[in-house]
């Protein structure tokens, strides 16, 4: 299983709609996931769409552990043709990092619960519902497959920022940065 090279903003890839999955018997769907699993797994992110490995197919991956859940995991769990609704119209910001924008984070306006739909690999739909950092995660990992990435969701441009530099400021002012709650993890 490969790892795959990983898009950058700025890729035509990363800014088109993807195109949904119709056969699910295509053999080299499971490999396809296989090598996402590898890619995502090897740069230590929590969420991964095909485009990020410039495949533009409807197909996300992620999971969330206990500590960013409520003590619950969610595991990894991979999303075809996946669709959201919002259940409230509240929204939270929260700190993001994406692995198609290395080194920056920034907090980004979500909604704080949800609603998504998506087929598994045999291509039966599941439904479930999510809230907080689940819900979070879910919403990125879609925009990839509509041509958006996080800056681009972010009320205040001002909060963009690189982690390093987070990380020294706050060293400098004798703190740490805790960095599982700000956007250590990247989608
Ligand atoms: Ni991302």
């Amino acid at each position: 299983m490969p790892v795959l090279p990983i898009a950058r903003m700025g890729a035509d890839v990363l800014k088109r709609r993807a195109e949904e999955v119709t056969d699910f018997k295509d053999p080299s769907l499971p490999a396809l996931v296989d090598n996402m699993l590898e890619t995502m797994t090897e740069a230590r992110g929590v969420g991964l769409a095909a485009p990020q490995v410039s495949v533009p197919k409807r197909i996300v991956m992620f999971f969330v552990p206990a500590e960013r859940n409520k003590g619950v995991e969610v595991p990894l769990t991979v999303m075809i043709n996946p669709v959201i609704t919002p259940v409230t119209q509240e929204q939270d910001e929260g700190w993001e990092a994406c692995l198609s924008v290395p080194g920056l984070t920034g907090e980004v306006p979500r909604y704080t619960a949800i609603k998504y739909r998506y087929q598994d690999l045999s291509g039966a739909t599941v439904e479930r519902e999510a809230e907080d950092f689940h819900a979070r995660v879910v919403q990125h990992e879609c925009d990839h497959l509509d041509g958006i990435l996080y800056p681009m969701r972010m009320s205040d441009m001002k909060s963009l920022a690189f982690v390093d530099v987070l990380e020294t400021e706050a060293r400098a002012r004798g703190e740490t940065l805790d960095l599982d709650e700000e956007g250590r993890n990247p989608e």
